[in-house]
C-alpha cells in the first residue's frame, strides 16, 4: 500500500491509499477514483493535459520511476522537460518530478502528486 496524496492550490489535499505496482491502476485511475479533479483528455500519453509533479511526502530518496518513451516526448513538448533535464535524469538514474498521471504506475511509496 501507498498513501497517495494530492494537492492543488485550489482543493484541499486528500490522501489516499493505493494498490502498489497493480500495473492498471495509473495514478489518473486512482484521482478519478477518489474524484480528485486532475485534469486529462486523451487518457494515452499523447496530450499532456494531466502533467503532474510528483514528490517524495518525507524528502527521501525517491523510487527509481522511468518515464515511459511517451511521455519523455510529450513532456519535452509541453516544456516541463529540458533536453538537458532528461539526459541528467538518465545519466544519474533519477525520477522524474515531471509525470503523466495517464501513465504513472505507483509504486510503494508515499507520494506528494501536486497538479
Ligand atoms: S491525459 Fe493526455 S497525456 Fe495524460
Amino acid at each position: 500500500m501507498a498513501l497517495v496524496t494530492f494537492t492543488s492550490p485550489d482543493y484541499k489535499d486528500k490522501t489516499v491509499y493505493a494498490v502498489a505496482g497493480s500495473h492498471t491502476e495509473t495514478l489518473l485511475k486512482i484521482a478519478k477514483g477518489y474524484k480528485v479533479p486532475i485534469d486529462f483528455d486523451c487518457e494515452d500519453g499523447e496530450c499532456g493535459t494531466c502533467a503532474v509533479r510528483v514528490k517524495s511526502v518525507d524528502d527521501k530518496q525517491r523510487m527509481g520511476y522511468h518515464l515511459t518513451e511517451k511521455e519523455k516526448s510529450v513532456l519535452r513538448e509541453i516544456g516541463k522537460l529540458s533536453k538537458a533535464d532528461l539526459e541528467k535524469l538518465i545519466v544519474d538514474d533519477l525520477p522524474s518530478e515531471w509525470r503523466l498521471a495517464c501513465q504513472m504506475i505507483v509504486r510503494d511509496e508515499d507520494i506528494l502528486v501536486e497538479y
